[in-house]
């Protein structure tokens, strides 16, 4: 089997991928986001169309050009990215590779805020929603719903743990203590309700075909 072959075993598969990280604005013009480079999800969302996937693509801000027939929807903060994800339902697979800012300021001015002789703001924060815990027990649940985790100690158990506590079917975890944010390769355990299987290093695009293919195989199953 060619690592790099299209194909059509995902036909008729209407499948959601959040990708980028999430920017949630602390005024006019600042803001809090993380380093995702989108990557990943976008090498995952173009593998899935190769194979003949609709593939909506649930974007946060990243400079990567769009995949050949993916349909892409741009968004900025976490809230916009679950409400863009609850609209493409139903689906029949959903795979969060988003790194979504697990908290948002609590209030956003609507002015540029200005230095004072006072003492700095404190920003205070609330927590996100979080969209893969969500699409995992919403009433449309897709089929096989799949999250990453990005983790820097006890890799197997901390894994094991979110993919039992969000509720999804298949999890790919990451020690980012070996491979940071923005590299170019990945390692992964890849953990189902079945166990777990590690998998090599290899580059991000490979990993997006491996996945691909176990989404594949899971679909032909199904029928
Ligand atoms: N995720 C999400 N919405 C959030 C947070 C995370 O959809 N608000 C998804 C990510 O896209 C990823 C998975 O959940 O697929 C795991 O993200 P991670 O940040 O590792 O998990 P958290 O539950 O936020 O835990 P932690 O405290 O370790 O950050
Ligand atoms: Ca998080």
């Amino acid at each position: 089997r060619s690592t790099l072959s299209g194909g059509t075993g995902l036909r008729g598969c209407r499948i959601i991928v959040t990708a980028g990280p999430t920017v949630e604005p602390i005024d006019p013009v600042r803001f809090i986001s993380n380093h995702s480079s989108g990557l990943q999800g976008y090498a995952i969302a173009g593998a899935l169309a190769a194979r003949g996937a609709d593939v909506r693509l649930v974007s946060g801000p990243v400079f990567l050009p769009t995949p050949p027939s993916v349909q892409r929807i741009d968004v900025r903060t976490a809230e916009e990215m679950k409400a863009a994800c609850l609209a493409q339902l139903p689906a029949d697979a959903a795979i969060c590779v988003a790194a979504v800012s697990d908290w948002r300021p609590e209030t956003v001015s609507s002015r540029k805020m200005k230095k004072t002789a006072e003492a700095p703001p404190v920003l205070s924060l609330r927590e996100n929603p979080d969209i893969l815990a969500t699409l995992s027990h919403v009433a449309k649940r897709p089929a096989l719903v799949v999250g990453f985790a990005a983790e820097t100690d006890d890799l197997q158990s901390h894994a094991e743990q979110k993919r039992r506590r969000k509720g999804c079917d298949w999890l790919l975890a990451n020690d980012v203590s070996r491979h940071p944010f923005g590299g170019q390769k990945n390692q992964v355990l890849f953990l189902t309700e079945n166990g777990t299987e590690s998998w090599p290093e290899m580059t991000k695009p490979a990993l997006a075909e491996q996945l691909a293919e176990r989404v594949v195989a899971f679909f032909q199953k199904q029928d």
